[in-house]
């Protein structure tokens, strides 16, 4: 069965319950930047869910652990970009993601104020990695440059990216959106799922999943068709991720698509758009150092912003 085209998606599948206000925090956040003229980036990340039931015992997920997102947002606001982060619950988020919880009590020790009072204090060992991060974090604190919003079902994503979308279109050229979630290609309509948790005892499940629309058409036609769009394809079997990347840009017609595969994704990107494949690789060396690909991906596309912006319209 073909997918439903984009308005119907919309039609069938209801707004998540806070979607006005993430509208109003939104077109704030965008008309604030705006006024500032500072470019502003949309950064997904994080994979969406599908749930089987309304009463959501099961659903089926996409793999993503927000790595790419949560990095490059560092990255962006590093290059005086305003960021809105609509990343996927409790996946990484920018700064906290260099503390995982389970290390979390390493960094600190129990030590004794000037009076003799337990206090907590950071092991000094961890100074040298905490500091830098809480440096820019409470720099991007005070500048207030970054939005943080979530989604968990692919519903929400949805819902979020139209409107994400659509407080951009005033920026024109100045934004740029870095789709880098994992969106899940199938879905069960709104309609056909169970109400409660669905039971072994009814036997096997037979499970029909829908095609999902590809957004990126109305987001590129409609929605913000001034800004910088890239995209990403992520693909297991090498042999196919440049075609497909192709097909993205032909398709769709926005500026650029990062091709990456699972296995190699933190070593190897390539950049695809009309004119030409920029790939970006990570030496040994690079990877020993800590070095994170995102860092040159953000400063390979922020100059090819700057660029498009210099470009008469
Ligand atoms: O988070 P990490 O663990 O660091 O991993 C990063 C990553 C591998 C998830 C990331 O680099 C990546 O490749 N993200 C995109 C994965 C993906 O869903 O690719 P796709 O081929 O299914 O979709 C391609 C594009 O179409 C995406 O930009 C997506 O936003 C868009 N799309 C997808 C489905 C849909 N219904 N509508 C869409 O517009």
């Amino acid at each position: 069965m073909a997918a439903l085209c984009w308005e119907e998606f919309y039609r069938e599948n209801p707004e998540p319950k806070h979607i006005s206000f993430v509208k109003s925090q939104i077109t704030e956040f965008c008309e604030k930047y705006r006024r500032e003229q500072i470019p502003v980036v949309l950064v997904t990340s994080g994979g969406t869910t599908v749930p089987l039931e309304h009463n959501t015992v099961r659903y089926i997920d996409n793999f993503s652990a927000g790595t790419r997102g949560a990095a490059s947002t560092e990255y962006f606001l590093t290059h005086g970009y305003a960021v809105i982060f609509l990343h996927r619950s409790k996946s990484l988020e920018p700064f906290t993601r260099h503390f995982p919880s389970s290390s979390l009590l390493e960094v600190l020790h129990i030590a004794h104020d000037h009076h003799g009072k337990d206090c907590i204090a950071v092991a000094s060992d961890k100074v040298k990695d905490l500091l830098p991060v809480l440096q820019a974090y409470q720099t991007t604190r005070s500048s207030g440059k970054l939005l943080i919003l979530s989604f968990t079902t692919l519903s929400e994503y949805l819902h979020m990216l139209r409107v994400a979308a659509e407080a951009l279109q005033p920026l024109g050229r100045k934004a740029l959106l870095y789709l880098a979630a994992a969106v899940s290609d199938f879905y069960v309509p709104h309609e056909n799922m169970a109400v409660h948790k669905i039971h072994s005892s009814e036997g096997p499940l037979n499970l029909q999943l829908q095609l999902v629309p590809k957004l990126l058409q109305p987001l590129v036609r409609f929605w913000v068709p001034d800004a910088f769009v890239t995209s990403f394809k992520l693909e297991t079997d090498e042999g196919i991720l440049l075609e497909k990347a192709y097909q993205a840009l032909q398709k769709y017609g926005h500026k650029l698509v990062i091709a990456n595969q699972l296995h190699n994704r933190k070593q190897k990107v390539v950049l695809v758009s009309q004119e030409k494949q920029v790939p970006i690789v990570m030496t040994e060396e690079e990877m020993r150092q800590g070095k994170e690909i995102e860092e040159k991906i953000v400063l390979e596309l922020t100059s090819l912003h700057t660029k498009f912006l210099h470009e008469i319209a």
